[in-house]
């Protein structure tokens, strides 16, 4: 018999991120920096997926740029507060598809042109990534890009067994065969959590095409 976690019942609270990010219109730089080198093409269809939106600092942004948005979470109180500030924006009704559900069990639409995964997917169980990065994979269109950070393996919650980590060769295994990489950055830095507690900080950001069939 499968066994399904109860993703929506076991996930910890993020009501105080929440608190503090609901106010953050900015959206993540590596998002910006994937948005402005598609520029170049005026004919791109934009259908996007936020993968763990929260209170949806880029989705809305996405939004404001024009693109359709499906901004996935398996907390509603992020949905929630991301639907009553997208209300302020033209034409986001029929722009804003939110989706309560979990990287690990829902399934993603497709013919996507851009995923975006903020500081979401070291927060899959790791018996599942595997399967998520597929989804990720098979949802893109060709030349549909990737955009997110992962944490590596020296950052101060690499302990934690339900979220999941990858090293710099971990994650060029996992980006090679399907994507040329646009954008790479690491940090590894002592630092703070948006609530204030001291952490060091290993973290990937990632810009990445889907290759095209040769
Ligand atoms: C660190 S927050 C990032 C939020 C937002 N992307 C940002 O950049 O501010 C991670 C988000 O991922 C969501 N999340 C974590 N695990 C998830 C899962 N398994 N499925 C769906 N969403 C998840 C959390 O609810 C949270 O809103």
């Amino acid at each position: 018999m499968v066994m399904f976690t109860p993703f929506l019942a076991t996930t910890p609270s993020w009501d105080s991120y929440y608190e503090i990010t609901k106010s953050i219109n900015m959206p993540r730089p590596a998002l910006l920096w994937a948005l402005e080198s598609l520029k170049y093409d005026p004919g791109l269809e934009k259908f996007a997926l936020d993968l763990g939106c929260g209170t949806g600092r880029d989705t809305l942004y996405l939004l404001e740029k024009g693109w359709t948005v499906i901004a996935l979470d398996n907390e509603p109180a992020g949905l929630l507060t991301l639907v009553e500030k997208s209300a302020a924006l033209e034409d986001s009704v029929q722009k804003l598809i939110p989706y309560l559900g979990s990287f690990e069990t829902d399934p993603f639409p497709q013919n996507l042109q851009l995923i975006n995964a903020s500081y979401a997917l070291p927060f899959c169980q790791p018996q599942y990534f595997a399967d998520v990065w597929q989804k990720i994979i098979n949802s893109l269109d060709l030349n549909g890009r990737f955009v997110g950070q992962f944490f590596g393996p020296h950052d101060s919650w690499s302990k934690d067994s339900n979220m999941t980590f990858h090293s710099k060769e971990d994650l060029l295994q996992l980006l090679e065969p399907h994507f040329i990489i646009e954008y790479w950055g690491e940090e590894d830095r002592d630092g703070f959590t948006k609530e204030g507690e001291f952490k060091h900080w290993h973290i990937f950001h990632v810009v990445a095409t889907k290759k095209p069939i040769f």
